[in-house]
């Protein structure tokens, strides 16, 4: 039974095929990695999952439901939350504020959403930044933020676009704990990950994407050593 399915999606930006026909199925409980060099179509697929980018052909169903050319409100309302590889943070609002603003997706009631979003901040390691401005927070902060702000939406499936990305090496492996925890706890993750020894250190399968075509899927060590993936990463820093 799968959770999310992704089925024949192609986007186009002018004459760049971003995504070619990407299909692919994910289980709840999941925990997949997606890799692929730079501009292999990784964010755009993201996009296309959460409602940022309508595909111009295929489908994305959660649960058996069409998320597909829904609002971005809407597919996270369904249970989809995405983290940003660009990070966005509201700048002016405080470390809480922000992570209330994705409990507030869920409730009306503001006293329940800023409880929530301090259990968010607390399961996250970011507690002690409560009452922070946002654009105080290191980039290592920054990520756990978003992760705060996307679960306080009660997500049934996490993107997670370049977790590690952009940050400092002693932050790395706790932002990598940090992870593990939320999918030892029955999320459905789904991760962009640059370093491959990332991601072969959490995910049991890799999706590889290659000039927005879909080139293998499977457990990270097939992957890495799939003809198509090397030949992908030829004269990139890459090791498996
Ligand atoms: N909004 C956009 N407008 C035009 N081209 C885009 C846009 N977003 C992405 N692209 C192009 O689509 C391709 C895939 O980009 P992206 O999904 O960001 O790759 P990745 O995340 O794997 O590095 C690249 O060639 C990129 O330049
Ligand atoms: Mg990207």
């Amino acid at each position: 039974m799968s959770l999310l399915s992704v089925r024949g999606v192609t986007k186009r930006f002018g004459g760049i095929i971003a995504n070619r026909g990407i299909t692919f199925n994910i289980a709840a409980g999941e925990l997949v990695g997606v890799i692929g060099p730079n501009g292999a179509g990784k964010s755009t697929l993201f996009e296309c999952i959460s409602g940022f980018y309508a595909p111009d052909e295929g489908e994305v169903e959660l649960d058996g439901a069409r998320l597909t050319r829904l609002s971005p409100d809407n597919v996270c309302r369904r249970g989809v939350a995405r983290t940003f590889q660009k990070l966005r943070p509201f700048q002016g609002m405080t470390v809480a504020e922000n992570v209330m603003v994705g409990a507030l997706t869920r409730t009306h009631d503001v006293r329940h959403a800023r409880d929530q979003a301090h259990e968010w901040l607390r399961r996250v390691g970011l507690l002690e930044k409560a009452n922070a401005h946002a654009r105080t927070l290191s980039t290592g902060q920054r990520k756990r933020l978003e992760l705060a702000r996307a679960l306080a939406t009660q997500p049934r499936v996490v993107l997670l676009d370049e977790v590690t990305g952009g940050v400092d090496q002693r932050s790395i492996p706790g932002l990598i704990e940090l992870v593990r925890e939320l999918h030892a706890g029955g999320l459905t993750l789904l991760m962009i990950e640059h370093n491959m020894r990332v991601v072969t250190a959490v995910a049991r399968r890799i999706l590889a994407l290659h000039m927005g075509e879909l080139i293998a899927d499977g457990p990270p060590d097939a992957v890495a050593r799939d003809p198509k993936v090397v030949e992908a990463y030829l004269g990139q820093a890459y090791t498996a």
